[in-house]
C-alpha cells in the first residue's frame, strides 16, 4: 500500500485502446469526472481525478497528516514529499496509473486514492488511500475506495493487491466492508491482502 514505487510505464496497444475509450467517454471515471458527495456529518465533498496542478494540493495535504497516518499510508516515517514523489503521483495516465482526489469546499484536498500496476499481470493492481486526519472516521474512505474499486472495474482490473500495518484498524474495517471476496497473508508488521474486484457492489 505503500507505493511510491518507481514504474517505467511504456504505453502498448492495449493501453493505447484503454486511453481512446478515455477520451471518447465510454468511461465514467474520465479527466471530466466529478461528483458531489456529502460525508456522514453532512460537510459536502467534490470526487474528482488527481490532475498535475495538484502538486500543491498534494504537499499541503501532507501536513495534514497526524505521524500516524503518515506511517500507514507509506509504511515509514515519511515527513515531506519530494518534487519527485510529487510527479510521481500527480503525472499520471489514468490507466496504468490512476488517482482520485476529494476536495473540501475551499478547494483543498482531504483525500486521495490511487491504483498502480505492477508486475506484467494486466489483472491487479496496487492500492492505496489516505484521508487527513481531520475528516476520517466520516465515510470518505469508504466512499473513495468504491470510485477506485469502480474505475478499476472499468479498466478491466480484476483484482487488488496491497500491503498495510497489520494494526490498521480503520483500514481493516475499511476493507472488510467493500469486499466480496479477500484473502490476507500476515507477514510479521505487515498484511498482505488481495481482494477480488468481481460482485462487488459500489
Ligand atoms: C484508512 C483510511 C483511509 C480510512 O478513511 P476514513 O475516511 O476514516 O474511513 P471511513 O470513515 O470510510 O471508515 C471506514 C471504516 O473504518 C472505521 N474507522 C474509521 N476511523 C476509525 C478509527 N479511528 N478507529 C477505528 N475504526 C475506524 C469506520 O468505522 C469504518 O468502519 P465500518 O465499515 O465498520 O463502519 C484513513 O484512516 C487513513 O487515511 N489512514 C491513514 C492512511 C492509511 O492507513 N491508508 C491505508 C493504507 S495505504
Amino acid at each position: 500500500m505503500h507505493h511510491l514505487r518507481k514504474t517505467k510505464l511504456t504505453c502498448t496497444t492495449s493501453q493505447a485502446l484503454l486511453m481512446t475509450k478515455l477520451t471518447k467517454n465510454t468511461y465514467k471515471f474520465t479527466p471530466a469526472y466529478r461528483e458531489a458527495v456529502n460525508l456522514s456529518d453532512g460537510t459536502p465533498v467534490t470526487l474528482r481525478l488527481v490532475i498535475p496542478a495538484d502538486k500543491p494540493l498534494l504537499e499541503r495535504g501532507m501536513d495534514n497528516f497526524s505521524p500516524e497516518s503518515r506511517f500507514h499510508r507509506f509504511l515509514s516515517a515519511k515527513l515531506k514529499l519530494t518534487n519527485a514523489d510529487l510527479r510521481y503521483l500527480t503525472e499520471i495516465d489514468g490507466v496504468d496509473h490512476f488517482a482520485i482526489g476529494a476536495l473540501n469546499q475551499t478547494g483543498e484536498g482531504i483525500g486521495v486514492a490511487r491504483f498502480v500496476h505492477f508486475g506484467d499481470d494486466r489483472e491487479v493492481v496496487e492500492p492505496a488511500i489516505a484521508v487527513i486526519d481531520a475528516y476520517q472516521n466520516k465515510g470518505l474512505g469508504r466512499i473513495l475506495f468504491r470510485r477506485l474499486m469502480a474505475a478499476a472495474r472499468e479498466r478491466g482490473i480484476k483484482r487488488f493487491h496491497g500491503s498495510m500495518l497489520s494494526d490498521n484498524k480503520p483500514m481493516m474495517q475499511l476493507l472488510h466492508s467493500v469486499a466480496q471476496r479477500i484473502c490476507f497473508d500476515c507477514q510479521g508488521a505487515v498484511l498482505e491482502f488481495e481482494m477480488s474486484l468481481d460482485n462487488s457492489t459500489d
